[in-house]
């Protein structure tokens, strides 16, 4: 059975590593006996490489950074690239979330730039979207596969995030939320698994998955507060 995929993404959290080791470990404790669902923990990277040596024992448990550079290397002051990631043993990375179109400015241009490098370098982007219109036109066409492979293009992961939900408490609608991955299933060429993201939690989660008929969920705030993330992967595990 295909597991339903949750990315913990932390964001900017939490201060120091001591609490990042706290939350990574009991974000292990609670996986335990959680059969049915593949968990992502996108902790910021300074956590990552502490984070990756003491994962290994966990199929279920995988690691994703929250963005990465185009280049593989070079003079570009303060970037990450995929290939330094991938080293790291880091399997997923999330890209073109609205917090950085917002407050660094990408662009999809930029985005695109980094879906291809994540996807050259085996890692599983997240191509973080709030409408359509920010689907890469290659996903779009047809045969059109960019430059990369069929096989590089099968990890490709999109997440459905509507601005208006991230953060604020008040989740996208089930209906509102499936005739959109309806709209974005429609669009694409190829078959991309789609996930919700945007005030995910405990209560709402199952709707998400059962009826509006997403691949897996991307939580912020919840992924944070360790009793409701366990509320909501044990909710998840009886989908
Ligand atoms: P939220 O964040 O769950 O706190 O709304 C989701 C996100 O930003 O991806």
């Amino acid at each position: 059975m295909k597991k339903i995929l949750v990315v913990a993404n932390w964001k900017c959290n939490p201060a120091t590593l001591k609490g990042a080791k706290l939350l990574f470990n009991s974000t292990k404790k609670g996986i335990k006996g959680i059969k049915n669902v593949e968990v992502v923990i996108c902790p910021p990277f300074v956590y990552l490489p502490i984070l990756s040596s003491v994962i290994s024992h966990q199929p279920l448990v995988k690691l994703g950074a929250q963005d990465c550079f185009w280049q593989e290397k070079g003079a570009f002051t303060g970037e990450i690239s995929p290939a330094m990631l991938k080293n790291l043993g880091v399997d997923y990375v999330i890209i073109g979330h609205s917090e950085r179109r917002k407050y660094q400015k990408e662009t999809d241009e930029m985005i695109n730039k980094k879906l291809k490098a994540a996807l050259k370098q085996g890692l599983k982007p997240i191509l973080c979207i709030e409408n359509v219109s920010q689907i890469p036109k290659f996903l779009k066409k047809r045969g059109d596969f960019s430059g990369l492979t069929e096989k590089e293009l099968s990890s490709l992961i999109i997440a459905y995030e509507p601005i208006s939900a991230i953060g604020t408490n008040k989740p996208c609608s089930i209906d509102k939320a499936k005739k959109i991955r309806i709209t974005i299933e429609e669009k694409l060429n190829k078959n991309i698994p789609i996930l919700y993201g945007g005030s995910v939690n405990s209560e709402n989660t199952v709707g998400y998955i059962r009826e509006a008929g997403f691949s897996g969920l991307l939580l912020g705030g919840a992924s944070l507060n360790i009793q409701e993330f366990f509320q909501t992967l044990k909710n998840l595990n009886l989908v």
